[in-house]
């Protein structure tokens, strides 16, 4: 294929460059003829261009085809570059030829459609303009984690995804057949990541993960994907620095690749960077409870559990994201520790982002007492002997540890600010749909 220029390119070329012939490819974003002229918007991974065909320019059943040829229709243009204040980005393209490689049928998507049939046209829907700068945004944040923890002598290492027994609570599993028996899949890696640390002692993953969330949302999906990590020798004060720092390292990743994608979505690139620089504040369970109680009027006893609601109320008293430590054991998984010093909470922590975003993070240090995990896994109806190798973790030469999950969705719908999670994975599965 001929050598083409990228979009974005254009407008560094053209300094130079005005006049000169390119090659350009792409879809055809917008188009409107009139008589013997037609004005098309051209879009590529990196931008938009105006291209302008005029009858004469080119031959005429070039010219013929750019009048038939609607949006999303996939093109490849010659041309010169002119200057033109008025099109986007200072320039357009006065075309000498035109290649339409595939005459696309009259798009379903136009202007001002529903929610719903977004989701069900989401195989086009992800070419938008918006769905791109979310997803590009994405892209950056995997690969800022996977260099954080590597930067870090963190070892990627993975863990099944279908599995024998629970890990965060028996009411979410997806339950998948095996041959004559019955598995789950994954809603964690970190029970196999217990397992790892005495292989590789600081470990992290990026992975999906599944809960059946009977409930409807703006904050769940049914598939996401979860970054954790696990670390021998720390315990939770280390683990929440580590996701304090986690969290501005992606900021700043984001910051300085996708300037373009938060400027499309009206997100405040000041506003973020002003986090990226800033310390976290930690408060505890306790604490939290006397700021909702006595700042916002509201009843909350100790020992429930901070819903939605309490998260938002929460997060309007800060401007970066807070950790909150120490929620009663009584409604924690059974592998937080008790603190010994105040036995009646847990050592664990979950990081809420600012503006109704919710919990980012969860984590906690893991507990190395094999009767109080089997009383807690008993009291939940859990069958025992399904935690004999998890518990042989703490027989084989057990070391204190810690470790946690940041859900991938969640952050980057904060990063970009946007209110549904479901627009920030390509193909969102929740309690009402799995397709397309
Ligand atoms: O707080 P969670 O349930 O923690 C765990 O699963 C631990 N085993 C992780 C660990 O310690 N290794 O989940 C971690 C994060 C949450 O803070 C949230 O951001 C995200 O995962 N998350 C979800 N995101 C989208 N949809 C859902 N249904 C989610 N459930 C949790
Ligand atoms: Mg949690």
């Amino acid at each position: 294929m001929s050598k083409t220029t990228w979009i974005k390119t254009i407008e560094v070329l053209s300094g130079k460059k005005l006049d000169a012939t390119i090659n350009i490819r792409g879809w055809i974003y917008r188009t409107r003829s009139s008589g013997n002229i037609v004005f098309m918007t051209i879009r590529d991974i990196t931008g938009v261009l105006q291209a302008t065909v005029k009858k004469g320019n080119l031959p005429d059943n070039e010219f013929e085809d750019a009048k038939k040829a609607l949006i999303e229709s996939s093109i490849e243009l010659k041309g010169t570059i002119k200057e033109d204040k008025r099109a986007p980005g200072g320039y357009e393209l006065q075309v000498t030829n035109i290649h339409v490689v595939n005459f696309a049928e009259p798009f379903p998507i136009v202007k001002d459609q529903s929610p719903e049939f977004l989701l069900d046209q989401r195989h086009l829907w992800i070419r938008s303009r918006k769905l791109a700068s979310i997803l590009k945004i994405r892209s950056t944040l995997v690969g800022a984690i996977h260099q954080f923890f590597r930067e870090r002598g963190f070892y990627e290492f993975d863990a099944p995804i279908l599995q024998p027994s629970q890990c965060e609570g028996g009411s979410t599993l997806f339950e998948v057949k095996y041959y004559n028996d019955k598995t789950y899949l994954s809603q964690s890696w970190q029970l196999y990541a217990e397992a790892g640390i005495f292989s590789l002692e600081k470990i992290y993953n990026m992975g999906p993960t599944f809960r059946a969330e009977k409930s409807k949302t703006s904050r769940h999906l049914s598939e996401f994907w979860m970054a954790e990590m696990e670390a021998a020798w720390m315990d939770l004060y280390d683990i929440v620095e580590i996701g304090k720092d986690e969290i501005r390292f992606i900021l700043k990743q984001v910051l300085k690749n996708n300037k373009n994608e938060l400027e499309l979505l009206n997100q405040d690139y000041n506003k973020l960077k002003q986090i990226s620089e800033s310390d976290f504040p930690t408060i505890t369970y306790t604490e939290a409870l006397k700021i909702l109680n006595e700042k916002e009027n509201m009843n909350i006893k100790w020992g429930k559990d901070l819903r939605t609601l309490e998260e938002n109320k929460l997060a309007d008293h800060f401007k970066t994201p807070v950790v909150v430590t120490h929620y009663p054991v009584e409604i924690m998984a059974f592998y937080k520790p008790r603190d010994k010093k105040d036995p009646k909470t847990a050592l664990c922590f979950d990081m809420i982002a600012p503006e109704g975003y919710g919990e980012i993070i969860g984590g906690s240090q893991r507990s190395l007492d094999i009767k109080d995990m089997t009383e807690r896994l008993e009291a939940m109806g859990e069958k025992v002997e399904n935690y004999e190798w998890y518990f042989d973790l703490r027989k084989f030469g057990s070391v204190p540890h810690a470790g946690y999950g940041l859900g991938v969705e969640r952050t980057v719908a904060w990063i970009c600010g946007i209110d549904n999670i479901k627009d920030t994975i390509p193909f969102p599965r929740t309690l009402l749909r799995f397709r397309p």
